[in-house]
This record gives structure tokens, C-alpha cells and sequence, in this order.
């Protein structure tokens, strides 16, 4: 062993502890505290015990010299965002301290000394080891050295409300915290919106954008566990409102595991719900509120309601509640509620009844009655004229006095009311009605459940002419601009003689969107009521028809989106015909037969398709066919029946010869074009084929000759050889050429024709007379067809004579 000179040993020990100096940590900044006489500078940070949260200066923006803010963020992800904010109106610059005081004050000063925040305690005690501890939970707390709390960052929140923080309201004072907004997406200083307990009522909470409501949640009703955010299942979010003698206050809490997850009062207004996801890294927004348009506080006006029950992808709109009609139909049904809804009939307050609505949002300006029992609520109601409503709940917590009870009333018009489905958290609300009114609806209601049960006989749907207005979706013009980037050609999915269809997402799901041609001669007015009667068409062999627009010369229809694409683009494509075997198309057959039954005869309506045709029938997912476009002739503007029509709309080659040439329609037109799809979907051939090699000038006069040969199996689509039976192959194509027949009364009414497809033998049908057919171009035959209609002398058509 060596001996160490003496003194070169002290420098070595002298060297050692400065390197070990130098290799430690600045103070404080692994710490989850700040102590008297240890202030934090601008460059180091507190950070929580478990890691979550960090305590520390931050910059928002990138202003020189940079403005410091004293805030705390999530600690352990990679994104900065900042959950409380001190200083807001104060910023800082670079050279300023927090600092612990003895008397258990937090305080900022600038590098001169100038104190620019301080937590204002007036408290004298305190002492050196009073502490100011960063919790894991984001709430920074100073504990006196009792362990007293004398002040806690959650008391004093900034935008975002975290786990474990109260919002809270004091029973006395009407005083309460509130979220408030940063100013902008960089600039933490106090923005307009806020987020708190209704200071009018305490029932109820609201953002407002300064003193003016912007959105408001509903009463609260006594059902306090809310978990329907289930980003992860285990990620649930626990709303809870706790009454306490003084106060009363709403708390949230996740469960075990779960991702960080905060509610945040966006700088624009939103109040957000969001989760970190650690996949994508970013920040999952879970709920965002005002969700919809009509969320919007009182944007359906008095009277109206948000219906945010509907299916997406209809989008939440206004409705008027029952007993109420748009002030305006003009309006409402361009989109513009603020006039709200008005009684159809006036109440009389003793003949009166109380309609209860269940899933309801109730409306605002509610007073409260206390202590009564919901019968004692109802007579309140009611025994009042001027009483319009009331809704009653238990709240199942001690309120103050014992009081548990939860009695609203209303009077003048109902505001801000929603439909939100029949959840724990929903009321239901009394609506005073007429008594006549009261009654109608029972018999509306019975009547509607009829029409659905036995949807499957087809019924008309819809009570004689009572168009219910306010129960069909308009939906916004500058919406459907959005959903398909102003009509980009991106989006387009088809084109017809009645316009332009796209493909939108529209309230999260896929629809399609038809623009029409501005050629309808319809005002929006009869546009409107075509629809409605339109959309009353139900059945499971049309397309379903959503919703519409009409806003200034634009009208559009949403209908359902089927990805299956139309018969035409199955039937006629080489490998995607072989999705249809013959057991397939046997009930395409039936399935468009049936439709256009139920278009002619079983809806009282009596709708003539006059374009039906292999790309205007649809398959959905299952290969079943729905019929589109139906109703197109009503919205343009010939609605009469057997009619003289100057303008032809369908498809050359579909049309029945009378319609064709003449202009006459009538359902038996419809019949002829079914017929020719019937052949179509039989042979696999289309119907303007040249069929060169038997030397036919189209399928119908093919097909007449080969039945008149008895040669009817050979015309069976080679790909259904293996699966069709040919006495169905024959029975189809029997009443194919029975329906292509030259003289409309001749061809069988559709009626007919499902029942001899569903039960019949070709052997008991009569033969058919030979077809007509014509081979024209369209432009020919305009102009025959003028020369007919000026001339009114000659009829010409091609009979043709089977060999
Ligand atoms: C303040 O200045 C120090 C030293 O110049 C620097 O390290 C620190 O990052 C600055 N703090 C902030 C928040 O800009
Ligand atoms: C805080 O207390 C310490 C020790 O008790 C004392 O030295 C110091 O002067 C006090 N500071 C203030 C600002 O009162
Ligand atoms: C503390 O008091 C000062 C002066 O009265 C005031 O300007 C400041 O807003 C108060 N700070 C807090 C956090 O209440
Ligand atoms: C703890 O200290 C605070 C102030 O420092 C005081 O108000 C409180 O009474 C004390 N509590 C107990 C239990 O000593
Ligand atoms: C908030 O109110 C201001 C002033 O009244 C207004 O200009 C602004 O459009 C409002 N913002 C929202 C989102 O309502
Ligand atoms: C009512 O309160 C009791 C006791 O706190 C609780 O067990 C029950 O689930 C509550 N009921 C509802 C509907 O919240
Ligand atoms: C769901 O939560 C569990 C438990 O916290 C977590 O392990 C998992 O990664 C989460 N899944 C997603 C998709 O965020
Ligand atoms: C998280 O993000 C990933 C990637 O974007 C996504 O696949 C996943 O669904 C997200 N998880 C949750 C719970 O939102
Ligand atoms: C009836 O209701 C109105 C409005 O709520 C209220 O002002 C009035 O006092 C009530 N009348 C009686 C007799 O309770
Ligand atoms: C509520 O009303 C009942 C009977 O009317 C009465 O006995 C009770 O004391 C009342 N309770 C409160 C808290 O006012
Ligand atoms: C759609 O058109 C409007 C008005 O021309 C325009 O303001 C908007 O930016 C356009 N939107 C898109 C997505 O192109
Ligand atoms: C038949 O009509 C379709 C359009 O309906 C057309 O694309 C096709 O070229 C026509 N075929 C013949 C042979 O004319």
C-alpha cells in the first residue's frame, strides 16, 4: 500500500466533492415541493411524486423577450399542455422566482423584487416548514406544518378541470368556481367563455360566452353515474353531484388505469372530454359539446326541441315539441328555427291534458317548488293556467333542510329543450296540451304503430294527408357543402337525368347525396311536400329516402348509401356477375317486383317510376334489390296520372312505346320497362344488344323468338346454367314478354305479376302477343315523336312477325 502525500490527498478529497457538486442536480428540480427559502427558478421545474405532473415557467407563444407563465403540465407525455395557469394576466419574464413565504404564501417576483402573483393568504401562521406540494394528481396544495390545507390550485382553476377537482357553488353566496378559456390557442390570459354551476337555479350547469348562454346541461335529476364515455373499457369517466349543507359541487373521476383525461374549455368555446392515447400520441377527443348545431343554447327556438335521437347520419335538427308547429315553415324548413314553434291549438286550461315526453332534456327558466310529491308537483301544474309544463324527480341525496325532492314548473314559452333518449339521466317532461290535441296524438301514435307492424303488407305510412312536417330532416345546405368538399368531383358517385349524386359523411355515417338539375320546375314549397310524401315511402325494396335540403334554388335528397353498387354495374360485368347465381336473381326478380307494387297500388300515393332500369336498382349487402330514384317524376313537376307529358324522362330502350313516343304514362309503362329488366336479369344480356349471332336487333325480339321456339332455357345467362331450373327460366321469361307487349292493356298490373311469379306455372299463363320494340336513337325519336304530336295522323311502331 502506498501512502498518499497529505495535502495531495485534501485536494483529491477538495476535487471529489467538487465534481460531485457539479454532477448533482440543481435543487428543487427532482423535488415534488417548494419550501420556504428555496425558490423556484424560471429554469427548473416541481415535479409530483409518481411522475405525472410538473410544476414550472412556460412560454406559450414565441414572443421575444419571452412572456412566462407559472403553470402546471403533464409531466410524462410528449406533448406540453398546460392544466393550470397562476399569472394569467401577469406574465413574466425570464429572471423571476416563486418562492414559499413563512406566512404560507406562494408568490412570484420579478428579478427586482416586484411581487407579480401571490396566493393572498392573510393567514399569519406558518413557519419554515410550512410546504408546497405538487400532488400526483395536478393540484398543487400548502400544507401548514399540521398538515392543514390553507391553499390548493384545484380552488382556482384555470381551463381544464382534471380527476378529483370540484366545481362548486356556494348555497348562500350564489358564488362559485368556474373554468375559464384562454384567450387564444396561445395567450393563457382569461378568454370570454366560462363553465359553472347555473348561479340562478344551482340544478344545473352551463357555458356561457361572457354573460350569454352558450350551452347548457340539462337539470340534474337526482341519477348522478354517468359513464357512456368508454373510449377503452377501461376508461370510464364518473360524473358525480355531491349537495352539502353549504355548497354544492360536480366532481369527475376515472376508474383504475385509465389514461390521463381531463375536461377543457377550448379557447373557441368547445368543452371538451379528452383522453391521451398513447398509440397515436395525441390527445383523443371523447366528447365535444355543443356536439350539434342545435346543442347550441335555445337554437330551436321557443317551442322547439333538439332531436339528437334520430339514426346518423340524419344530423340532430330542430322539431317542434308535440302540440306545436314552426312559427315559419318557410323558415324552419330552410334551416332557420330561431322563431321557434307555436301551439296548434290554444290550451283552455281546464278541458287540458298533460302529455308525458320521456327522454327529454328539460327546457330552462324552470322555478323550482319545494317539497313536494310528484302528485303535489302535478297538481301544482295543473291546477295553474299559466303552468305549461312540469318535471319531477327524486334527487336521492340530502339536499339542504332534508329536502329531496325536485319539482320544475315552467310558464311562457319552453327554451333550450332536447330530446335525448330514455337514459338514467333524462326527465320526462308533462307538456300541457289541448285536450282535442292530447287525443289526437294517442290516435296518431296508435295509428303510426299500425302502419310499422305491418310494414311487411306495405301499407301506407302516414296518416291521410296530415303531412308531418316537422318530423322530416332538413338538413343544412352549407353541411352537405362541407361533407363533400363543395361538391368535388372527388366525391362523386353517379350522375342521372335528375342531377349529380355524391357520396357524403354526414353525421358520421356514409350517405348519398343527390343534387338535382335546377331543370325542377317545382318552388321549394311543392318541392318540400313532395318529399315529405316521398319519404313516407317505406319499404324494403326502395331506397331509403333520409332526408333533404332546399335552401335558395338548391334542393337535394339524402337517401341511404348502398356499397354494393346497381344491378347494372353486377349484372353486366364479367366477373362480378358471378356474385349472382340464379337462386339470387329469382329474388331480385321478386324483390323489384314487389317494390314497384307497392309504388303503383299498395302506397296510396300511386307513383309512376318512369326510369326503372338496371342502374336504378340497387343491392345492398345481401344482393337484395332496392329500387332508386323512385318519386323523381313527382319532384319534377307531372304529377298526374295517365298523363300527356311533353318532356320524356327514362332511358331509351327501358320505355314503353306509347311513353316513348307519345308521351303517355301510366303504371303499365312501368310494367314494360319491367319487363325488359326481367329479360335483362334472366339473360345477362342488355336489352340493346345486337345478339349478332342469332341475327336479332335486340333482346326482346330474341327473346320472343326463342320462346316461340320453346328454346327458352337457352336464353339463360351461361353463368346460371348449373343453378337455374328452367321452368323458373321459362315462368320469367313468360312474363317478361307479357309485360313487353305492344297494347298496354294487355300487359299485366304488378300485382299480377308478383302473384304468378311467387305461385305460378307458365303452362296456366295466356300466350303473349308479339312485343313491340323499336330501335331508334333518342334523338330520332324526338323527332317522331314531335312529328306525331304535330301532325296527330300516323302511329307508326314496328310489329315484328316471329319467323
Ligand atoms: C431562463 O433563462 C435560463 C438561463 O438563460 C434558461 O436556461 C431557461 O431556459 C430560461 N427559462 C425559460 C422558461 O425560458
Ligand atoms: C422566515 O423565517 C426564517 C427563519 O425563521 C427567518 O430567518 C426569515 O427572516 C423569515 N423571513 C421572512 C420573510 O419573514
Ligand atoms: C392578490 O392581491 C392582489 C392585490 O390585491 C390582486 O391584484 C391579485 O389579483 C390577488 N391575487 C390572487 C391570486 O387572488
Ligand atoms: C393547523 O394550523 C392552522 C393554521 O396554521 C390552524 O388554523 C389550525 O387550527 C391547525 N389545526 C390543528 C388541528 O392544529
Ligand atoms: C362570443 O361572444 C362574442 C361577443 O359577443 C362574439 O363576437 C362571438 O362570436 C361569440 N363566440 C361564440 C363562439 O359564440
Ligand atoms: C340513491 O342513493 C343510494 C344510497 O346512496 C344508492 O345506493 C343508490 O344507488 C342511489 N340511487 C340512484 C338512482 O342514484
Ligand atoms: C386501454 O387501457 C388499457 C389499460 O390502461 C391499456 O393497457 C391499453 O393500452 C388501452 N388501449 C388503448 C387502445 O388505448
Ligand atoms: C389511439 O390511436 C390509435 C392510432 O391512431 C387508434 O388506432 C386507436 O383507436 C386510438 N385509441 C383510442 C382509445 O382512441
Ligand atoms: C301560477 O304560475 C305563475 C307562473 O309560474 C305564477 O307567477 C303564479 O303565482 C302562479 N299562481 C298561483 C295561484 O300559484
Ligand atoms: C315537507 O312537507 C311535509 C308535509 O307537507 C312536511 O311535513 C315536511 O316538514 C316538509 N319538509 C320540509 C323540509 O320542508
Ligand atoms: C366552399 O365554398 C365556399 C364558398 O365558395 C368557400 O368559402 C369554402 O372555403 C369552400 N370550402 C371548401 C372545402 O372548398
Ligand atoms: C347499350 O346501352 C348502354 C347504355 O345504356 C351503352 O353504354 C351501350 O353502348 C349500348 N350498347 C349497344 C350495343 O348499343
Amino acid at each position: 500500500m502506498v501512502l498518499m502525500d497529505r495535502s495531495a490527498a485534501l485536494a483529491c478529497i477538495i476535487i471529489s466533492v467538487i465534481l460531485l457538486l457539479l454532477l448533482l442536480p440543481p435543487p428543487c428540480s427532482s423535488d415534488d415541493r417548494l419550501v420556504p427559502g428555496k425558490p423556484l427558478s424560471a429554469a427548473a421545474t416541481v415535479v409530483s411524486d409518481g411522475g405525472a405532473f410538473a410544476l414550472g415557467f412556460f412560454s406559450p407563444s414565441n414572443s421575444t423577450p419571452a412572456n412566462l407563465y407559472l403553470g402546471i403540465w403533464y409531466n410524462d407525455i410528449p406533448e406540453r399542455t398546460v392544466v393550470w395557469v397562476a399569472n394569467r394576466e401577469s406574465p413574466v419574464t425570464n429572471g423571476t422566482t416563486l418562492s414559499l413565504t413563512n406566512s404560507s404564501n406562494l408568490v412570484l417576483s420579478d428579478a427586482d423584487g416586484r411581487v407579480r402573483w401571490s396566493t393572498n393568504l392573510t393567514t399569519t401562521a406558518g413557519s419554515t416548514t410550512t410546504a408546497a406540494v405538487l400532488l400526483n394528481t395536478g393540484n398543487l396544495v400548502v400544507r401548514s406544518p399540521n398538515g392543514t390545507m390553507m391553499w390548493q390550485s384545484f380552488d382556482h382553476p384555470a381551463d381544464t378541470w382534471l380527476p378529483g377537482m370540484k366545481i362548486r357553488i356556494k348555497y348562500t353566496t350564489h358564488a362559485g368556481e368556474r373554468l375559464v378559456s384562454w384567450r387564444d390557442h396561445d395567450d393563457p390570459s382569461p378568454g370570454s367563455f366560462t363553465y359553472g354551476v347555473d348561479p340562478d337555479t344551482l340544478l344545473q350547469m352551463f357555458v356561457w360566452n361572457g354573460t350569454r348562454p352558450v350551452r347548457r346541461d340539462g337539470p340534474w335529476n337526482g341519477y348522478m353515474v354517468s359513464s357512456q364515455y368508454q373510449a377503452n373499457t377501461s376508461d370510464i369517466v364518473y360524473l358525480a353531484v355531491v349537495d352539502k349543507e353549504e355548497e354544492i359541487y360536480i366532481a369527475f373521476s376515472v376508474s383504475d388505469g385509465s389514461p390521463h383525461t381531463r375536461y377543457v374549455l377550448t379557447y373557441n368555446g368547445r368543452h371538451q372530454l379528452q383522453s391521451w392515447n398513447a398509440t397515436s400520441s395525441a390527445w383523443a377527443v371523447l366528447g365535444d359539446w355543443p356536439t350539434w348545431d342545435c346543442n347550441h343554447y335555445g337554437y330551436c327556438g321557443p317551442n322547439g326541441y333538439c332531436d339528437n335521437t334520430v339514426k346518423l347520419p340524419i344530423v340532430p335538427t330542430c322539431k317542434c315539441l308535440e302540440g306545436f308547429e314552426p312559427a315559419s315553415t318557410e323558415e324552419w324548413s330552410s334551416g332557420r328555427f330561431e322563431r321557434g314553434c307555436r301551439r296548434k291549438e290554444a290550451v283552455h286550461c281546464s278541458t287540458d291534458r298533460f302529455l308525458a315526453v320521456p327522454g327529454i332534456k328539460s327546457p330552462d327558466n324552470f322555478v323550482l317548488v319545494a317539497n313536494r310529491t310528484f302528485e303535489a308537483c302535478a297538481a301544482e301544474c295543473s291546477s295553474n293556467c299559466s303552468c305549461v309544463a312540469y318535471a319531477y324527480a327524486n334527487l336521492n341525496n340530502s339536499r339542504s333542510k332534508g329536502d329531496t325532492t325536485r319539482c320544475l314548473v315552467w310558464s311562457g314559452d319552453l327554451i333550450d329543450t332536447e330530446k335525448v333518449g330514455e337514459w338514467l339521466g333524462s326527465d320526462t317532461l308533462y307538456l300541457r296540451l289541448a285536450g282535442l290535441d292530447a287525443g289526437k296524438k294517442r290516435n296518431r301514435e296508435k295509428h303510426r304503430k299500425l302502419i310499422l307492424d305491418g310494414m311487411s303488407k306495405s301499407k301506407e305510412v302516414g296518416e291521410g294527408n296530415h303531412v308531418q312536417d316537422n318530423e322530416f330532416p332538413f338538413v343544412r345546405f352549407a353541411d352537405i357543402a362541407l361533407a363533400t368538399l363543395n361538391f368535388s368531383e372527388a366525391y362523386k358517385i353517379g350522375q342521372g337525368g335528375f342531377g349529380k349524386v355524391y357520396k357524403a359523411i354526414l353525421g358520421g355515417q356514409e350517405v348519398a347525396v343527390k343534387r338535382l338539375s335546377r331543370d325542377s320546375q317545382q318552388g321549394n314549397e311543392e318541392f318540400r311536400n313532395e318529399v315529405i310524401l316521398i319519404a313516407k315511402l317505406q319499404h324494403r325494396n326502395l331506397v331509403r329516402l333520409l332526408g333533404c335540403c332546399v335552401e335558395g334554388d338548391e334542393q337535394l335528397l339524402i337517401y341511404e348509401y348502398l356499397p354494393n353498387k346497381s344491378l347494372d354495374a353486377t349484372l353486366f360485368d364479367g366477373s362480378r356477375k358471378l356474385l349472382l347465381d340464379w337462386t339470387k336473381r329469382l329474388n331480385i326478380i321478386k324483390g323489384i317486383a314487389r317494390g314497384l307494387l307497392y309504388l303503383h297500388q299498395d302506397s296510396r300515393l300511386t307513383v309512376i317510376h318512369r326510369d326503372l332500369k338496371a342502374a336504378n336498382v340497387l343491392l345492398d349487402t345481401e344482393m337484395k334489390p332496392k329500387i332508386a330514384d323512385f318519386g323523381m317524376a313527382r319532384i319534377f313537376g307531372d304529377n298526374q296520372r295517365n298523363a300527356n307529358t311533353r318532356r320524356v324522362v327514362g332511358t331509351y330502350g327501358y320505355m314503353a312505346p306509347e311513353y316513348a313516343m307519345e308521351g303517355i304514362f301510366s303504371t303499365k309503362s312501368d310494367v314494360y320497362s319491367f319487363g325488359v329488366l326481367l329479360l335483362e336479369i334472366v339473360t345477362g344480356m342488355r336489352r340493346n344488344c345486337t345478339c349478332n349471332i342469332m341475327g336479332f336487333p335486340n333482346l326482346i325480339v330474341l327473346s320472343w323468338n326463342m320462346w316461340k321456339d320453346m328454346k327458352t332455357k337457352d336464353l339463360a345467362d351461361s353463368s346460371i346454367m348449373d343453378s337455374c331450373l328452367p321452368d323458373e327460366v321459362l315462368l320469367c321469361i313468360h312474363v317478361a314478354l307479357l309485360c313487353v307487349q305492344d297494347n298496354p292493356d294487355d300487359r299485366p298490373l304488378m300485382s299480377s305479376v308478383v302473384f304468378i311469379l311467387e305461385n305460378g306455372s307458365s303452362t296456366s299463363l295466356p300466350a303473349p302477343n308479339c312485343p313491340a320494340y323499336f330501335t331508334q336513337r333518342s334523338s330520332e325519336i324526338e323527332q317522331l315523336r314531335d312529328n306525331i304530336q304535330n301532325s296527330k295522323n300516323t302511329f307508326t311502331l314496328t310489329n315484328i312477325e316471329g319467323r
